[in-house]
This record gives C-alpha cells, structure tokens and sequence, in this order.
C-alpha cells in the first residue's frame, strides 16, 4: 500500500474506491505480493530443489489457491475439505500433502483413495496406515522435534507439550512399526510453529531431521514445515529469507551427499505468502471518548479478524481517508459483544465518522478463521492482479445466517 497523489493506493488502484465500491467490512488481497513473496523464496532456495507447498488454511479462497498454483506452488492441506478444495481448483492429487491432526482414519483413507500424500502425526494411525496398505502406499511421517521456538506460546507447536506430531524420542517406536509393515516411508517433516525468525531454529530443526533420516532408506524428500515471521510493524525484525535460503541449502546439500542421494527440501508456508498482501477494510462507526481513552468503534471485529484478541497480535492500522491533517491516540475496537480490541493507542491521522480503516497483515488467518458471532454476515473478498479488482467472494447475507437453520415444529 502506497499513497500516491494524497491517496493510498495498491496496483495504482484507490483503496477507498474499493470500499465504496463493495462495502465494507472488504477484505482486499494484493496478488501481486502473493506473487513477489512466492518468487522471494523460490530464489532463495535456488541451490537445492526446493518445493513450496503453501499451507492452505492460511487464506483458502480458491482464487487464492488457483493464484500460487500458477506460480508453480503446492499445497499442505489441513482437512479432507481443504483437500477437495485443492482439487477443485485443478491441483494434482500429486502437488498435495495432507497433514491432518486427531483426525479418524476413515478420513485419511478417503485422502489414500483421491490420491493424495498423507503425513502420519500419531503412531496408532502409522499402524492403521500399515494394516490398510502395508508397502503399497507412500507416505510422511510428522515429528515433533520438541523444540520451544518463537515468542507466541499459543502457535509454538513442535515442543514437548505439544499434540503435534510423532516424539522424536519414540523414533525407535516409529521404526519398528515401519519394518513390521514394510511401509514405504518417502518423507519426513517437522513443523515448529508460526512466526519463527530464526533460521537457527531451522538449522535445529534440520539436524533433528537428518538424524532421523538415516534411520529411514526410501525418502524422497524432507519437510521443514512453515512458520517464517513476517512484519506486523514498522521495524520488526523478520525471517531473512535470504540467509535462511542460504544456511539450510547448506546443510541441506552437506545431508544428502552423507545420505547418498539428491533429496527434495519443503516448506509449507502460510503466512510468508499470504500475510502482507491482505487489507481488512473497516469503517468508522462511532469515534466515543471515554474519561481514558478515544475508542473508535468499527464495522467489524474478532468476527472477523481473531488474531489481535486470540494471539494479542499486533496490527498494524492506517485511516487511509486522510493522508493529511493532525494525529490523535485512538484505539480501535469492534462491534462485536465481547472486547475486540483490534489495536490500542496507536496514534493515526484523525478520525472521523464514516472514514475508512485499513488493517494491515490482514491475509493469513483472517478470514480463514472469521465466523458469524453475533450472527454477523462475513466480509466480501476482493483480489487485485494486474492492476484489476476482482469480487473473489461475496459479502453474506442475512439469508446466509439462516441458511442451514430448520424451524422445526414441535
Ligand atoms: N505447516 C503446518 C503443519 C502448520 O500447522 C502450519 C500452521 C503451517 C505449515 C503454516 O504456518 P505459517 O507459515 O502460516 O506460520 N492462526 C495462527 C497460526 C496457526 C498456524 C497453524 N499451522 C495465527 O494466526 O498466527
């Protein structure tokens, strides 16, 4: 988002312009950045062959997945829907990864029988796989590394406590009921968490993974999982993807030349592709100054955008109906029934009813993760490429909040 000509603008396109033209709550994706961090990490990882597989719960429109299958992108899916959804969109049951969690194992048969990759998570299920398909099927095997990495408790998944995963330290488990099965292990992973900025924590990663892989002789690949950290705020120290590229490549190359074979390396990233490029377009409803603070309330809330009262994720905000005039303190606050704090005391250009609020870093779990609390519709989605708007999903309705709703009789 750039202001040009005192208007703040994306692919030269007027970003309150969009908000008159769909309404708001809008949530507006840059594809251009979608693509621009796509290729950032492809070049990165020029040096090894490295496949992205774009971890789809972050932001599932199907325009969205249809936009990084062109960019030559995979993708992790989460769900058995999510995994329709990427067929749907023309994704080769070969381009997909499924990892599920506490999911039964009708659930990853159906996956087994569209054809897709399956990431076994739990050791009663590497025996059900082993009873059901024995050598016949190839699949990955998600370790937990039991590493504490990141600064957020609630998104660090690859430590002790964690319900992810395969123990390292049950390795030992892992490759009897391997043998008893004859199971044809082609992949390992390890996800740590989400906003990791270390590639150290990479490297640790890395060096639990090559541990366990000679313990496996068939892989065709190691997954490193997602998580990169991207910027919320001004002067944020994120995941340097360069060095990173650079670094893991390394250890990568020194790891196959021991194993004796050319490997593939993957990342399933979420919030490095889809994070930056999203705007949630709210409204100033009320501007309401209390004895501490000037709250403004807008038309939305942690319907639709949880991460700031779920995570306390900060967010940026920008009222891109002003680039001139004074500053004021405001904290912007929801319409919702709970405290939807959305971001506190933060200093913008004033604010006046009906302005237009932009939140930034608005693309990864955000919409994904929008409900209809208060029986509130969600947002419109609007995607901008190559200088064009384009309406992704329509703004519910209120037949929408009734749609699955039987008035019964009794
Ligand atoms: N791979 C696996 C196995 C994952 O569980 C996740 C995220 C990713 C990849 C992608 O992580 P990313 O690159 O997006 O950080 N809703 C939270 C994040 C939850 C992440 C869940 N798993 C948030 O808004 O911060």
């Amino acid at each position: 988002m750039q202001v040009v000509d005192q208007k703040y603008k994306i692919q030269g396109i007027n970003l309150t312009d969009l908000a008159t033209k769909y309404g708001t709550p809008l949530y507006v994706y840059d594809g251009e950045k979608i693509r621009s961090q796509i290729s950032a990490l492809k070049a990165a990882f020029s040096s090894v062959t490295m496949r992205i597989k774009y971890a789809t719960k972050a932001l599932s429109n199907v325009n969205i997945l249809r936009l990084v299958k062109d960019s030559g992108v995979g993708v992790d899916a989460v769900s058995i829907e999510e995994v329709k959804l990427c067929l749907h969109v023309g994704f080769e049951p070969g381009d997909i990864m499924y990892t599920p969690n506490c999911v039964s194992f009708q659930e990853i048969q159906e996956a087994v029988d569209l054809g897709v990759m399956v990431n076994i998570d739990n050791i009663p299920m590497l025996e059900h796989f082993g009873h059901a398909y024995g050598d016949k099927v190839p699949l990955c095997i998600r370790l937990n590394p039991h590493i504490l990495a990141g600064g957020n408790a609630k998104i660090s998944v690859g430590h002790i406590d964690s319900k992810f995963g395969i123990s390292i330290l049950q390795l030992k488990h892992v490759t009897r009921v391997v043998e008893a099965y004859k199971l044809n292990v082609v992949g390992l992973h390890v996800h740590t968490g989400s906003d990791i900025l270390d590639a150290e924590v990479f490297l640790k990663g890395a060096e639990i993974l090559f541990d366990a892989a000679n313990s496996f002789k068939d892989l065709r690949f190691l997954d490193f999982g997602g998580g990169f950290k991207v910027g919320y705020k001004q002067g944020d120290i994120t995941t340097n993807i360069q060095e990173l590229g650079e670094k893991v490549s390394m250890a990568f190359k020194d790891f196959c030349r021991s194993y004796g074979r050319e490997l593939e390396i993957w990342f399933e990233p979420g919030k490095y592709i889809v994070s930056e490029s999203g705007y949630l377009l709210v409204k100033a409803n009320v501007i309401k100054s209390t004895p501490a603070t000037t709250f403004v309330g807008v038309d939305s809330g942690l319907n639709h955008l949880l991460r700031p009262m779920m995570y306390d994720a900060y967010h940026d905000v920008v009222n891109i109906s002003r680039t001139d005039g004074p500053d004021r303190v405001y904290t912007i606050v929801g319409y919702i029934c709970e405290t939807d704090t959305i971001a506190a005391d933060r200093r913008l250009k004033e604010i006046k009813e009906g302005d237009i609020i932009a939140i930034k870093n608005a693309g990864a779990y955000g919409f994904s993760m929008a409900s209809n609390y208060n029986s509130r519709p969600r947002p419109a989605e609007v995607l901008l490429l190559g200088g064009k708007d384009y309406m992704i999903r329509k703004r519910e309705s209120f037949d929408d909040i009734l749609k699955h709703q039987e008035m019964v009789s009794w």
